[in-house]
Formats: C-alpha cells, structure tokens, sequence
C-alpha cells in the first residue's frame, strides 16, 4: 500500500489542499487586466470618491465605503454593482455630478496579510476606477440584486422605505498598481476581455 493511501496521510492531503484552495491565488503581475478583474472579482466592497455637495467640503474630493459584488462568486462581470439611496450622502453628490472613483485592494482580502505586504506595497496589487454611477433597470437590475445579495445576504433586510436602487459602476479608466514601477492604465476593453479565472494547468 502505498504511503498517499494511509489514513493518516490522506487526512493530511486533505487538510493541505483545503489550505490551498483558501489561499488568494492571484494571476501574474505582468496580465494587468486579470490583475484588475481578480481584483474586482474578490473585494466584497470599495472606497468611493465622489464630488461633495455638501458643506462645508463642497466641490471637494469625498470618500466613502460601499458594499459592491461584480457577480455571485462564480460569475464575475467586471461591473461593480451597489445598491443605493438617495438617503445616502455620496449618493446626494451622484444625483448632482455622478463621476466617481472607486478603489479596491487585496488588503481587504487575506492575501496582503499572508504575504506580508503592507497595504501601501505596491505588491499589494490594487485598483482605481474612474467613471460614473448609473442606475440600473430590468434585467440588468435583476443581475444586480443576484450579484449582490449573494453576497452581502444582509441587504434583503435593509429598510424598504429608505427606497433602494440598484446602480453600476460605469468604467472609463482602470488603473492598476500590482508590481514595482507605477500604475498601468487598462482600457474597459482590455479589462471586461480578461479572465479573472487563474488558468488550470
Ligand atoms: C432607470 O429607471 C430610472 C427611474 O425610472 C430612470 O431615471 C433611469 O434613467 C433608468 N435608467 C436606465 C439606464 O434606463
Ligand atoms: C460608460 O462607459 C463607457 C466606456 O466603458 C463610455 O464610453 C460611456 O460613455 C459611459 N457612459 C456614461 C453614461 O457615462
């Protein structure tokens, strides 16, 4: 009987691959677009920056956090998805001007931790979003609420008065800081055509 099939040692094969599929399994540094998709892919929520309407920072840059998902995890789009209210102070300054930025870093994930990267490495690969918030409708809003109450299951609890919408961050511009040597820009195109999926051999 071979070693691999002794209880002990199955046992053992076990735990390590259920370790390595826990592990953040990012793709090469240098395919930027599935750096920036992987990204998108596994950050359960961003930092947004809109343009603030509100005294006394108006006009000014204003960051804020909002829960998002690009997909129920086994079907990533690249769209982050958010469910919104126009309670809500950033969404105030979308209605005015819906520009944003939004950011995204695998220090939300376990990867920088494991790794030993601080989250201002530039190994603790990352991305900025320009773009612009819109609301979605139809079948688009379906996916949205699929997206994103899988994902964050609280959601379905929210108040209904507070009047949610589903919206979409709509991407003009990626950038993405993965590798020593500074942010590379990635087109939309280049970016919803990149697989997030690391290629199984
Ligand atoms: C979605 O519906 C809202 C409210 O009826 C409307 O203001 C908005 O323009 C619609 N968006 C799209 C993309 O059709
Ligand atoms: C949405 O993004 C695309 C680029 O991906 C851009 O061409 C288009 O103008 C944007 N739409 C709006 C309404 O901002």
């Amino acid at each position: 009987m071979s070693a691999l099939l002794r209880p002990e040692s199955a046992l053992l094969l076990g735990i390590l691959l259920a370790s390595a599929s826990s592990r953040v399994h990012i793709p090469p540094h240098d395919a930027v677009a599935r750096v920036a998709r992987f990204i998108a892919h596994k950050c359960d929520w961003a930092s947004m920056a809109t343009i603030s309407t509100h005294e006394p920072v108006v006009g000014q840059p204003f960051a804020n956090v909002f829960s998002i998902s690009d997909g129920p995890p086994d079907s990533s789009t690249g769209t982050p998805y958010m469910y919104l209210t126009r309670m809500e102070i950033s969404v105030q300054d979308l209605e005015v001007n819906p520009q944003a930025s939004l950011s995204m870093s695998l220090a939300q994930t376990d990867y920088c931790r494991q790794q030993g990267f601080d989250p201002q490495s530039p190994l603790c690969a990352r991305i900025m979003l320009s773009g612009s918030v819109l609301q979605v409708n139809g079948s688009e809003a379906d996916f949205a609420k699929k997206a994103l109450f899988s994902r964050h299951p609280e959601m379905i609890d929210w108040p209904t008065d507070h009047n949610w919408f589903f919206g979409k961050f709509n991407i003009t511009q990626v950038w993405v800081l993965d590798y020593f040597g500074g942010v590379v820009m990635v087109s939309p195109e280049e970016y919803f055509q990149a697989s997030p999926q690391r290629k199984h051999h």
